[in-house]
Formats: C-alpha cells, structure tokens, sequence
C-alpha cells in the first residue's frame, strides 16, 4: 500500500498492528535497503508491519551537493519493497514535509561535530531534523538504519536517548558488492575506471582491522598506512580517515576498545564513505 498525504501516513500508522517497524530511506533503493526491509519484517513477525518512507530530503544537502540529481526511482522502489515484505510505502512530499515557513529544527551538537559532519556543514541538522520528523509522524516501535552510514547511525540513537524518544534502534550491517565494495545509491555515478579502483577502499580498510588485530595499537601508524594508501589510488582524494571510538565518535590515541575506522573518499561524481569496526 503505497500512501502520500501525511494525514493518510498517520492514519495508517495510528491504526497499525505493534509492533510497527519503521525503515526511513531517500529512496534509489539497492540491496543494501533491501537487508534493512528483511530485518524490519522479521523484528515485526507476522503480527505486526513494516513502513519504509521515500523522501530525498532537501535540508541535509549542502548548496553545493548533488540533491537534484540524487537518484529517483519510485517504481523500481515499490517493486523491491513489496518483494522484502513491507507493508506501507511513505512517499513524501517536499511541500507538506518542510511548509515554506518551516523554522524548526533539531540539532546535535557533539557527535555532528567531526567525520561527516566536518565535511558536510548542516548535513546532519538535516538529517536529525527529519528523522525527528519521522518519528512523531509514524511512531514506530522499531527504526532501521544502515550501519555504512556509521556516524548518522550513532547520532540518532543519541537524538531518540536525549528527546525521549520511545523507539529501539536497530543497526544492520553494510552490505557490499562482490569485490567489497559497499552499496550505496552514489556508486553509479562512478565511471568505469572509478568503479574498478573504488573497492580498494574496503581492502584498505580490511587490510586496517588485521593489523590491529596482530597487535598494532598505535592510531597513528595505521592512519598513516590507511592514508598513504588510499592516497595511491587513481581518480579521486581522501576526504577524511579516522579512527573513532565506536559510540562517542571521539577520535582516540590507541585502540582499547572497539574503534570505527572510517573513510570518505571523494571520486568526480561521487563521494563514497565506508567503515569498518576495529578492536
Ligand atoms: O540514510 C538515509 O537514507 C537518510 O539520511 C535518512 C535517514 C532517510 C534521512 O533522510
């Protein structure tokens, strides 16, 4: 069932089975989306429902990023979602989502800081901002998020702890391409010379995670070979790598416990971000 209006959403949703799992995306939905359906609906089992919504939310791109040209591809989206077993699609519109005088947003202040957020000013208001949204509008008992987007992952489970928020997050993890690399609706926008270089960020950050467990500690010695490395590759530059503590995103000094070592990569077209977990 396919719904548009929000006052359609929220009917559905008020008069919905429990538990509701909420699966919020910007659409060009991959594999990747389609392991975050597959988990809404066995965490909802056969009582309850799973929604996804669509919506390519404006107020998390930059003025310079590529929001118009972000990938619509509404019936292809349907297809996949009815086929992993979603019950509700949320198509959103940008007039009833953000009215022309819409002046409130939600702001985190500490975990936005570096990664992402260094690189991406405002983007993760952005994101807070309608994932808030989202969530007075459906109030699902259960959200699923991508753990490729690491960082926006640990923000919203700050927002939902710091605004009271009575919803469980759930983490899925990142689903990738039979050379490594991971899905994301940005990879087609990568040339063909790109897309033969671009695993070589998972390799890197693979090649990390076994060093550090054969021992290496020292944060900055495997930053140094994560950069120097990617440095190497052909057709883009390395917007950032760090090693973070996994849930306050803190950058650390030596690896105690588990650390997220994270990467984003700038090819022409097409900035690609990955991670991987290191302990
Ligand atoms: O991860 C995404 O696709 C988006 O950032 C989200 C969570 C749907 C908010 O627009």
């Amino acid at each position: 069932m396919r719904f548009t209006r929000l006052s359609a959403v929220r009917e559905f949703c008020q008069q919905s089975p429990r538990p509701l799992v909420f699966v919020p995306t910007m659409g060009a939905l991959h594999e990747g989306h389609a392991a975050l359906v597959r988990r809404a609906r066995v965490l909802a089992g056969d009582a309850g429902r799973v929604a996804v919504s669509i919506f390519v939310n404006p107020t998390q791109f930059g003025p310079n990023e590529d929001f118009s040209r972000y990938p619509r591809t509404l019936e292809a989206d349907a297809s996949l979602c009815q086929r992993d077993g979603a019950d509700a699609l949320f198509v959103l519109q940008k007039n009833e989502m953000y009215p022309a005088d819409f002046s409130t947003y939600v702001n985190e202040i500490t975990l936005s800081e570096g990664l992402c957020g260094a690189s991406r000013p405002g983007h993760f208001r952005g994101v807070t901002t309608v994932v808030a949204k989202l969530f007075n509008l459906v109030q699902p008992d259960i959200a699923v998020f991508g753990q490729k987007d690491w960082q926006q992952l640990a923000i919203v489970r700050r927002m939902v702890r710091d605004l009271n928020f009575p919803i469980r997050i759930v983490g899925v993890p990142t689903v990738r391409e039979f050379d490594g690399l991971a899905l994301s609706s940005r990879n087609q926008f990568l040339t063909p010379v790109e897309r033969a270089v671009a695993p070589e960020i998972y390799a890197t950050l693979r090649d990390a995670r076994l060093r550090c467990r054969r021992g290496e500690k020292s944060v900055a010695q495997l930053l140094r070979q994560v950069r120097q490395r990617l440095g190497k590759m052909p057709g883009g530059s390395v917007d950032y790598v760090e090693l973070v503590d996994a849930e306050t995103l803190q950058p650390i000094r030596s690896v105690q416990r588990t650390a997220t070592l994270a990467v984003a990569f700038k090819f022409s077209q097409a900035r690609l971000i990955d991670n991987v977990q290191v302990r």
